[in-house]
């Protein structure tokens, strides 16, 4: 089948190929340094809004076009992680392993940044230099694991609240890694106290709901003991496993993914050890993030 007969109909300006029958898609013969149409530009949300992750293949970007990129879809400049930024480009967070350098503690599935009170909407993620082989990036669908579950178990899920915390993720590790790893782990803790989230959430564009919680940084079910929150949260995070709900990019320097950051969560595959792998990534958001 060539590329146009596999196109997902009811775009005008976009060649849209479905990556996995539940999330992801290819975007075919674009150039996203020029995006400036507005029927492109509301394409390219209804496509993110429909697939929940995009994928880019050679694409030649500037740190500014990248950051236009991301304009598309929200605002570039809200949440951030802890990551090094950009010399010229703050709102740019360089995402850098070097053989025997420092990791991220990104081998872990999450949603960017719900330890804030208003995590992004969506991340732009351009790849710079990438491993021979391995260092794959993988995204499940938030959305296709809710409809997953029984009924009496959503409808369960739906009275609870999570609560959210960097100091549950890898960050304390790669904080402990630093030479000024200690201060900058306290101003973190000042900085982002833990909050708190539904356990089930509505996209605003789709009206789907989400299962709204991760491994990396969701630290506990409220009103629930240690013991049943943990139990509950591994059977919810046990659903993010599961081959149908997923799609696995095979970077190429160039390539640019951009997801929906309530949709879905990803995982960046850490089997890289000897290698160099560098990415560019923009998030955006907007004053709610829901
Ligand atoms: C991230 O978690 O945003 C980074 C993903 C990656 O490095 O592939």
């Amino acid at each position: 089948m060539s590329k146009l007969e596999n196109a997902v109909p009811g775009y005008k300006h976009l060649v849209v190929e479905p990556y996995t029958p539940n999330i992801g898609a290819t975007i075919r013969d674009i150039d996203l340094a020029k995006i400036g149409d507005e029927g492109l530009r509301a394409e390219l949300r209804k496509a993110l809004a429909e697939f929940q992750v995009l994928f880019f293949r050679k694409q030649t970007l500037t740190p500014e076009q990248q950051i236009e990129v991301a304009k598309v879809f929200g605002d570039p400049d809200k949440a951030k992680a802890f990551f090094p930024r950009h010399e010229k480009h703050s709102v740019i967070e360089v995402l850098e392993a070097r053989p025997a350098g420092h990791r991220y503690g990104t081998d872990q599935w999450h949603a960017d940044i719900t330890f804030s009170a208003n995590p992004p909407t969506g991340t732009v993620l351009y790849s710079h230099v990438i491993p021979q082989a391995g260092g794959d990036t993988l995204w499940a669908s938030a959305t296709a694991v809710y409809d997953s579950l029984p009924r009496h178990l959503q409808l369960y899920l739906e009275e609870l609240e999570a609560v959210h915390s960097f100091e549950h993720s890898g960050w304390p590790q790669y904080f402990a890694q630093l030479e000024e790893g200690d201060a900058i782990y306290r101003q973190a803790r000042a900085d982002h106290l833990p909050v708190v989230h539904p356990v089930i959430q509505t996209h605003p564009i789709t009206g789907k709901k989400i299962v709204y919680v991760n491994p990396n940084f969701t630290d506990r079910i409220k009103g629930l003991s240690r013991q049943q929150s943990d139990a509950l949260l591994a059977f919810i995070f046990a659903q993010f496993q599961r081959p149908e709900f997923q799609a696995r990019l095979r970077w190429e320097e160039n390539t640019v993914a951009i997801w929906d950051n309530r949709a879905t969560v990803h995982y960046a595959t850490a089997d890289y050890d000897n290698q160099h792998r560098l990415l560019h990534r923009v998030t955006f958001g907007e004053d709610r993030t829901f």
